[in-house]
């Protein structure tokens, strides 16, 4: 069997939380990162502007050969992802109905109560409260957008009053539902865990990097994925990638960081 690396993608650079959710699991194999940091937000765009972004992400991965795809993006995969399994042959993991499943197991023990936290584009979709209602349809679903999240992890605010300011002022009415679990369901929200946990409880969260990371691990039997490190591709300018990967993936990329024209795929 010839080994192949897996590929991940995302609008940017948030989805380096679910590298180091899948660095966990998948410990030292290799994987092709592409964000989209030319083009990003994509949780503010059209579900078609979302799509076409989505099938040119998967282009280019499958231009490196990789033997499937875990969608680290929220949005994407709320959005795009089944249009990207109907285009192309191999495996195609979102973040979706892994989260999904974890967060009806703990209801299923609790209220029956969830919340679902997202871009505007993810809370629109109506994905997760789909596939959480197919698993479970008297489960309470209570979905917020929060659209500033992303901006303020972009700009260094993780760990600020204003942060903080913000988060009640999003989530407080959603705190008072009682609820079992608590979906960040966006690459940025886990790097907010902290102020989120301030509002709900940390132990109520859930990780959505995480969820997709396992699921995919469980999926793609570790024997069919080459060994090797991580290569990272963007489609703007290196720099303040690599500045955020220092801090959430704790090592130097910048000499595995290069920048690709997506427009061509
Ligand atoms: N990566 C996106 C997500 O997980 C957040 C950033 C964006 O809006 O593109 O939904």
């Amino acid at each position: 069997m010839i080994k192949r690396p897996i590929g991940i993608f995302d609008s940017g650079l948030g989805g380096l939380s679910v590298v180091s959710e899948f660095k966990k699991v998948f410990k030292n194999k290799r994987y092709i990162y592409f964000g989209d940091t030319a083009r990003v937000p994509y949780g503010s765009k059209s579900v078609e502007t979302i799509k076409r972004f989505a099938l040119q992400d998967c282009r280019f991965l499958l231009s490196k050969d990789v033997a499937a795809i875990i969608v680290a993006c929220g949005t994407v995969s709320a959005n795009a992802i089944e249009e990207l399994q109907k285009n192309f042959a191999v495996p195609i993991v979102g973040v979706v109905e892994p989260t999904a499943n974890k967060a009806v197991e703990i209801a299923m023990n609790g209220n029956g109560r969830i919340a679902v936290l997202g871009t505007a584009a993810t809370i629109k979709s109506g994905a997760y409260e789909k596939a959480i209602k197919k698993l479970d349809d008297k489960i309470d679903v209570f979905s917020v957008a929060c659209p500033l999240f992303v901006p303020l992890v972009e700009n260094g605010y993780i760990d600020k009053p204003a942060t903080s300011m913000i988060a009640r002022e999003y989530l407080e009415d959603l705190a008072k539902k009682n609820v079992d679990a608590v979906i960040l369901g966006c690459t940025h929200y886990p790097i907010l865990s902290k102020v989120i946990g301030e509002v709900f409880g940390e132990s109520v969260l859930v990780n959505s990097g995480k969820e997709a990371a396992d699921y995919a691990y469980a999926l793609l039997e570790e024997k069919e994925v080459e060994d090797g490190e991580g290569e990272y591709y963007v489609s703007d300018e290196p720099h303040g990638f690599s500045e955020t990967a220092n801090v959430l993936l704790g090592e130097d990329i910048s000499s595995c960081i290069r920048r690709v024209n997506i427009e061509e795929f």
